[in-house]
């Protein structure tokens, strides 16, 4: 940034502190600091350097959180309190500073100033603070000591060191000694967040343009801050369940035959599976909305053939449209003006996969909509059921910067371009079919795009290195309110040997969303490709999965409720642990602790955080210490923490197949022992509609050798398809089973039978 010519935090004349019932404005010279304490917990923090605040409009942030505000307590001349922090605005600077109640820092300003369009914000970095967020950047979770980028880009190829990449997520979270709190700078022009790499002992963050517009969250709870940064900006609506089965991709899958082989050898192989995804090698000339009438003669018969086989089918729509007359959406785009045009009023045009290729202005409502009509045929006829947003950086070929041009593209909008074309996708399939959930996966994102569609890492590489990468991309993303999120399994370019195919599948088996995709020129990669040997390990790990869906789609479910991403890091649980190597949690109750150095065969540590006990995810026995790992192939080490109750389903081809026997609780007793299940159709709104089954579990021991169940009256008027229950107490003794019937009140179950043995 150029050095800065309007230096407001050394000014030192004329300033003004008011109280407001909600907050307080500052005067500093001609400048205006406004803090508003949104809720007890949250604050909005606006500058307007020339006095005035702009509108108030965001992309981000929900309007009524935006919004909304809370009486606060004035405290003297310069500031106030609320329950749960305090804020001072400095009268010379105007810098804020937000305290907890018992004075420590939640974030403490040091100064801000203008350059040109663009602005820098400073702030202290105490030297206890680790930093998270910001997405899916590459390298270590703790962004500490590093700076990044924010400006989305079709990072083809992507190493540990590249940045910027696809999705600009200006939010991170802070944790000092076990306290969190988070900041979100909701700003769509390039931004750079230095956090301490330049000053170890401040967080710098510039931005080319935009309102200077901050929010704080004071957590101190670090699940505390995602509820609130999921407030603000929305949680993401829970997909149907499919979306966690595991998935088919390949670009590269030319024909009719092709796909059909693949479907048919998922489904002879007895490897269970959700979706089969379309690439671009399905469409006629790399044209959105059509398909190749040679190579997929009949496509809609393909789609209800695997439908028939419970596999889903998720196909591409590139935003970019083939500039092509005759071609219905370029026609109908131009007739209705929904293209991005050059300074002289032409339309723009770019070249990507169909050649020159036009661009929705998916920032006009109107685009937005005539975009979600497009998908009328596909999703009301067709009968595909999820739509894939790619390259909507928006990525352009062979042009400077591989993007559209800032004069055609204004600069402020790039950051969200992909968003908005999920969202015009998402509103588009709600339009079509308004009880339906819809299925969206987006490339490029911003803040908030978690209410459109899921997002997956991009075109990583089939190396070692990028599978050690993924478990902190995928935590990261669930850190910054997006949950629903994968990588490509076995890598998208480059060929996978057998055994890093076999690690990838099994630790994505434990991520949110499970899809095995590759690039043409590599060699094919689905679970069958190295022998049956390697086809039989994968298969376990993806057995387990689908044995695992209650669980896992409760996680989903609390995730899409509340933020809480399915995938954890340590701290989210154990505020006061450190992470460790290439640990991470799946939802509350299980660890999942590859390797931290996956290729290499030297034994590893597992940490167990928390100071209880553990058990062995695949024996159920308990664990004696902390375990060192001695890599093996096919081994992946999983652990439950005591005092969880886990539901289990017996072994299905897909989630369209219904289980056939009881609802499995597998019972690790410890503390606070507890645990839900979750069910609804899987597939529409009615959920919303209390049209959803919960039921929680609690277990405890009133005197020792004591062991019971409490099974809550189930919520919510739907019929799940388990009539009983199976219940498996772990323990010191051997594994005890006992059957109930599915309670509908409030019942107890003695479980001291099982201890007592
Ligand atoms: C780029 C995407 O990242 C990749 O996943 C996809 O296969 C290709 N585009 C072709 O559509």
């Amino acid at each position: 940034m150029r050095p800065a010519i309007f230096l407001l935090s050394c000014l030192l004349f004329a300033t003004s502190v008011a109280a407001r019932e909600n907050g307080a404005d500052a005067r500093i010279g001609k400048a205006l600091v406004s803090v508003t304490a949104l809720r007890d917990d949250v604050l909005r923090i606006r500058i307007a350097p020339d006095g005035s605040l702009p509108a108030d409009e965001s992309w981000a942030t929900l309007p009524e959180a935006r919004k909304a505000s809370v009486p606060v307590t004035p405290d003297g001349a310069a500031g106030f309190h609320t329950q749960s922090l305090s804020v001072r605005i400095d009268p010379k600077s105007g810098t804020v500073r937000v305290t907890d109640p018992t004075g420590r820092i939640i974030s403490s300003g040091l100064g801000w100033r203008t350059d040109g369009p663009g602005f820098r914000l400073d702030f202290a970095l105490d030297p206890a603070t680790h930093i998270f967020g910001l997405g899916d950047k590459m390298g270590p979770l703790d962004r500490r000591g590093r700076q990044f980028s924010l400006w989305n880009t079709d990072a083809y190829g992507f190493q540990e060191s590249t940045d910027p990449l696809y999705k600009s997520i200006p939010f991170f979270l802070t944790l000092t000694e076990g306290r969190a709190a988070g900041l979100f700078l909701d700003d769509t022009f390039r931004t750079s967040f230095d956090f301490g790499a330049v000053h170890p002992d401040r967080i710098g963050i510039e931005a080319a343009g935009g309102p200077i517009d901050y929010y704080v969250f004071a957590g101190p709870d670090p699940k505390a801050v995602l509820r609130a940064y999921g407030w603000l900006t929305g949680t993401p609506p829970l997909p149907p369940i499919w979306a966690f089965g595991f998935q088919q991709s390949r670009y590269g899958y030319k024909s009719d035959a092709e796909i059909r082989e693949v479907a048919g050898r998922l489904r002879h192989d007895r490897i269970p599976a959700d979706v089969i995804w379309f690439d671009i090698t399905v469409l006629d000339h790399n044209r959105a909305f059509t398909t190749d009438p040679v190579n997929f003669p009949d496509f809609p018969k393909l789609v209800s053939d695997l439908d028939a086989m419970g596999l889903r089918s998720v196909i591409i729509t590139d935003l970019h449209l083939a500039a092509q007359p005759g071609y219905a959406p370029f026609d109908s785009g131009l007739a209705g003006d929904h293209f991005l045009k050059n300074p002289d009023g032409s339309i723009y045009k770019g070249p990507v996969w169909p050649g020159p290729s036009v661009f929705p202005d998916f920032s006009k409502a109107s685009a937005r909509a005539w975009w979600g009509t497009l998908y009328e045929e596909l999703y009301n006829r067709t009968g595909v059921a999820g739509i894939w947003n790619d390259m909507n950086e928006p990525s352009v070929f062979k042009v400077p910067g591989l993007t559209i041009p800032d004069s055609v593209l204004s600069p402020g909008l790039h950051n969200v371009y992909g968003m908005l074309n999920s969202r015009a996708t998402y509103e588009g399939l709600l339009t079509l079919q308004p009880d339906r959930r819809p299925f969206v996966m987006t490339r490029a994102t911003y803040a908030g795009g978690q209410r459109y569609a899921v997002t997956w890492t991009g075109d990583n590489s089939a190396t070692w290195n990028h599978l050690r990468l993924s478990t902190p991309q995928l935590l990261s993303l669930g850190l910054s309110g997006i949950p629903f999120a994968g990588d490509d399994l076995g890598g998208f370019t480059g060929t996978p040997s057998p055994e890093l195919l076999t690690e990838w599948l099994a630790i994505g088996m434990f991520n949110p969303i499970a899809r095995d995709h590759s690039e043409p020129e590599s060699a094919r990669q689905e679970v069958w490709v190295h022998g049956p040997e390697q086809e039989d390990i994968r298969r376990r790990f993806i057995e387990t999965r689908y044995r695992l869906m209650p669980y896992i789609y409760g996680l989903a479910e609390e995730a899409s409720r509340t933020g809480i991403p399915m995938m954890r890091p340590l701290f989210l649980e154990f505020p006061a642990e450190k992470e460790a190597g290439g640990e991470f949690l799946w939802g509350p109750s299980l660890l999942v602790a590859p390797s931290p150095w996956p290729e290499s065969p030297h034994p590893y540590k597992v940490v167990l955080p928390g100071g209880g006990d553990w058990f062995d995810f695949w024996t159920g026995a308990k664990v004696d210490g902390e375990p060192e790992i001695l890599p093996e192939p096919g081994r992946l080490p999983v652990y439950v923490r005591s005092g969880s109750v886990i539901p289990s389903q017996p072994l299905v081809q897909s989630t369209k197949q219904l289980p056939d026997g009881p609802l499995t609780l597998d019972i690790y007793p410890g503390p606070d022992c507890h645990g839900s299940v979750y069910a609804d159709d899987g597939e529409t709104l009615a959920y919303k509609r209390s049209a959803y089954y919960r039921q929680s579990f609690t277990c405890g021991s009133d005197r020792p050798g004591e062991l019971h169940l409490d099974i809550a009256a189930p919520e919510g008027s739907f019929t799940p398809w388990w009539r009983s229950f199976r219940l498996r107490v772990h323990g010191e003794t051997e594994v005890v089973e006992i059957s109930v019937e599915t309670p509908q009140k409030n019942q107890r179950i003695s479980l001291m039978s099982a201890l007592s043995k």
